[in-house]
């Protein structure tokens, strides 16, 4: 049977999925643990990625190696980088950038090598559903209170994210990296850690991937502050209310 994976970066961002998962078996490779079961009588695998794209990418092709995979979504968080993309938002991913690919003057900065590209599309139907599943899903979560105050009701954006290997904790960081990567003609929404890795592998292998960032900071010199608890209090029920959404759709 085919096989839906779903891949997070952090245990906490799993957790919630994992609950929800019927006869889970657990199998170990590449030192890593992939869940496999049923959720609405779809075979599905949950797996981490881990932190960065190597990790992203080892998790991704061993997944597809392994197991029947024919689609692949994400679920995480993420840094806001684009105007008015504030905590507690949802971003669907349309495409990839990797922020920290820099081939010059071989390539154009930020192409990938060989992609003939810098751009790395998600898969437009698969995305599709997932964006129907985030609006649905997001409309059953109630509203969550978070350093302090009460996160407004969430906007869900669509559009480019950007991946590379650093946690973005720096205003002056984000600015410079949101500048450089808009002179190339590329608007991140997000920046994250995984996202292209994986839909780079996908790619390769011809296996339809989607993702949805929810933005726990923006990116700037308050980013790490309470990101542990964003991840379990908001991300974490945002992830379940959005997959249990996408199984009643596929
Ligand atoms: N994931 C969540 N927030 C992030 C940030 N600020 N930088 C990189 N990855 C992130």
């Amino acid at each position: 049977m085919r096989t839906l994976a779903i891949l997070s970066a952090l245990p906490d961002e799993q957790s919630g999925l994992l609950q929800q998962l019927e006869q889970p078996e657990r199998v170990q490779r590449a030192g890593r643990t992939f869940w496999r079961g049923h959720w609405h009588a779809h075979a599905v695998v949950l797996a981490l990625t881990k932190i960065g794209k190597v990790a992203a990418a080892t998790t991704t092709t061993t997944l597809i190696e392994a197991f029947d995979v024919d689609r692949v979504v994400f679920t995480g968080v993420a840094g806001g980088m684009g105007a008015g993309v504030g905590v507690g938002d949802v971003v669907v991913a349309q495409n990839f950038v990797q922020h920290d690919m820099d081939a010059s003057p071989l390539f154009a900065r930020y192409e990938i090598p060989e992609h003939g590209s810098a751009i790395l599309t998600c898969d437009v139907q698969l995305t599709a559903l997932l964006l129907r599943a985030v609006q649905a899903g997001l409309a059953g979560v109630g509203r969550h209170f978070h350093q302090g105050q009460w996160l407004p009701a969430a906007t869900v954006h669509t559009g480019l994210v950007a991946s590379g290997d650093q946690f973005v904790s720096e205003a002056a960081a984000a600015r410079q990296m949101l500048s450089d990567l808009q002179a190339a003609g590329f608007s991140p929404l997000a920046v994250e850690m995984e996202g292209a890795a994986v839909a780079q592998v996908c790619h390769d292998y011809g296996v339809p991937f989607a993702a949805v960032r929810t933005i726990s900071d923006r990116a700037d010199d308050s980013a790490h502050a309470d990101f542990s608890a964003f991840v379990t209090q908001v991300a974490g029920p945002y992830a379940r209310a959005v997959i249990g959404q996408l199984m009643t759709l596929l």
